[in-house]
Formats: structure tokens, C-alpha cells, sequence
């Protein structure tokens, strides 16, 4: 089996290998043509073997090369290919919300499965998008390497900043062993949201170590909003915590200004990163039938 990295998820790529045995590693030689269109090349022969490509794309560009790669370790001689994207960009655009939108994260399936004999993700904004691919298709979580850090730390409630993450927070629970509660969210517009604390909280907020979770950080705005209001319970420690950090423009700094500690996962490079979701990723890849 050889790991190939693509530019978006190099250090995670690494990781996935050493996590499958240090099978062969990987990272593609990239430049652009003078035109601007992009060039990728993959070292060493791959004949008769099994590929595994990990590329997140959080940019067009990501995509791209995530595209270029699937094509050049076939060339290669990988048998088969197992393409692995930690955050799929356009996952939130999974319905046409108006009249004449695309379903972008359908168009995305259909593009990256064609040269993938199965694809892995890491929490897909929804399981719909799971039900697009023909291909075999899996969704690694990125609680469980989220719980291996909290294990480590004060943590006394969970918090959901909406019901939308529900399923994620209870897990979470179960699994820590604390209460947990969601917040009531209403989107203002795509950097502006309005947050209330329900009436039946299950403890007194008062002096405890709250962790807000989300799957995604994108601006900020909703982890922002939900430590601001959880701070004005009296707790002693407010800490964010996701799965996908993309940290647009000074988000990092200003969840840093009023929550205690931030963490996320290695789906996205990004300063947060404290996490990783390369073993939970190396046993989907294993129980999915990869060979070392
Ligand atoms: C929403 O459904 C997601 O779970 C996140 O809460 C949202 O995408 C975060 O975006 P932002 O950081 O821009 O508030």
C-alpha cells in the first residue's frame, strides 16, 4: 500500500501512514504550467497495490489536485484507490436551498468518485451527501479523537451551540460520562447568529468547566456568540472544540478572546489542531479492505 499526501493534508497523510504500519508515504511533486494549469506527478511504481490519497478540499485548487491525483497513482499501477477527504468542501451547499442553485456536495460526489474505489470522510455536514456516492463510501468521526483530548482535561457539560448538533454532543456525552445541553440558534445571515440558553438545564452552569462542540468552524460567528453566552453563567473554564477548524479570517483570534482553550482536529491545518483523526481514518481504511 503507498499513502500519497496531497498539499491540503500532508501532516495528516503522514500520520495515516505511520498509523497503518509506516506503509509507504508519499507527498506528489506539484508546479503550474505557464498557462496556470496545474501539474502533479507521484513518485515510484504502485503495480498491483493499493493507493490511498488523502486531500482535503477546502479550496477549488484542493480539488483539483485531489482530481489529478486519483488519475496519476493509477498511471502508476495502483489497483485499487482509496481516496480519502478529512473535510469535503461544498458540503454545506447539500440541497438547493433557491430556485436555480446547484446541490454542490452531490456534483463534488459525483466528480471525486470517478477515480476512487471508495471514499472516506471525516463528519460530513450530512449523511445525505453519504447516500450520493455509487461508490463504497465511509464517515470516520471526529469525536472520538476529540474525547481522547477532553479525557485529559476538566470537562463538567457538553454544549451544542444548535439542535442541528444534537447527535454529536449526546455521543460525546455518552462517552466522557457528563450532562449535556443545546442551544437555541437562529442564523442571521452567513456570519451573524442569535443564540438563547434553554430554561431546563441539566446542572447549574456555576463555576463548572463547559465545552462547546461543533463539527465546523467556519467564521466564528456561532462559537463566538455561544461562549459569550455560556461565560455569563459563571462558569469557570469555556473551551471550543470542532472537528473541521477553517478559522476564516480573525476567527481564530476572537474565539481566543472569550473562550479559555480551543481545539480542533487535523482534518484542516490550522493552529487549533490538537487532535488527530488518523486512527480512526487507518481502521475505516483497514475494515474497508486497504492491504499494507
Ligand atoms: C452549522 O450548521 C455548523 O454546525 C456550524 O455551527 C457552522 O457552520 C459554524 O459556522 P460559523 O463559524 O461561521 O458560525
Amino acid at each position: 500500500m503507498h499513502v500519497v499526501g496531497g498539499s491540503a493534508s500532508t501532516a495528516l497523510a503522514e500520520r495515516i501512514s505511520r498509523e497503518l504500519g509506516n506503509v509507504p508515504f508519499a507527498f506528489p511533486f506539484m508546479k503550474r504550467f505557464p498557462d496556470g494549469e496545474m501539474y502533479v506527478r507521484v513518485g515510484g511504481r504502485m503495480e498491483g497495490e493499493d493507493a490511498v490519497v488523502v486531500q482535503s478540499t477546502r479550496s477549488d485548487e484542493n480539488l483539483m489536485e485531489l482530481l489529478l491525483l486519483e488519475d496519476a497513482v493509477r498511471e502508476a499501477g495502483a489497483k485499487r484507490v482509496f481516496v480519502v477527504i478529512p473535510y469535503f468542501g461544498y458540503a454545506r451547499q447539500d440541497r438547493s436551498f433557491f430556485p436555480g442553485e446547484p446541490v454542490s456536495a452531490r456534483t463534488l460526489v459525483r466528480h471525486v468518485e470517478i477515480g476512487a474505489d471508495a471514499v472516506i470522510t471525516v463528519d460530513l455536514h450530512s449523511h445525505q451527501t453519504l447516500e450520493s456516492f455509487t461508490k463504497p463510501a465511509f464517515e470516520a468521526s471526529g469525536i472520538p479523537a476529540i474525547a481522547r483530548l477532553l479525557r485529559e482535561r476538566n470537562v463538567d457539560v457538553l454544549v451544542s451551540p444548535d439542535r442541528g448538533g444534537v447527535d454529536r454532543v449526546r455521543r460525546m456525552a455518552e462517552i466522557l460520562d457528563r450532562p449535556w445541553f443545546a442551544l437555541e440558534k437562529k442564523r442571521i445571515d452567513s456570519e451573524h447568529v442569535e443564540l438563547t440558553i434553554p430554561n431546563n438545564l441539566p446542572i447549574s452552569l456555576d463555576g463548572t468547566h463547559a465545552v462547546i462542540l461543533d463539527d465546523v468552524i467556519s467564521t466564528g460567528g456561532t462559537i463566538v456568540e455561544a461562549a459569550r453566552l455560556i461565560r455569563r453563567q459563571h462558569v469557570s473554564t469555556v473551551v471550543a472544540a470542532c472537528t473541521h477548524g477553517l478559522f476564516l479570517r480573525d476567527a481564530f483570534e476572537r474565539i481566543k478572546a472569550v473562550a479559555t482553550g480551543l481545539y480542533s482536529t487535523d482534518t484542516l491545518d490550522n493552529p487549533a489542531e490538537k487532535a488527530s483523526v488518523a486512527p480512526d481514518i487507518a481502521q475505516i481504511l483497514r475494515d474497508a479492505g486497504a492491504r499494507a
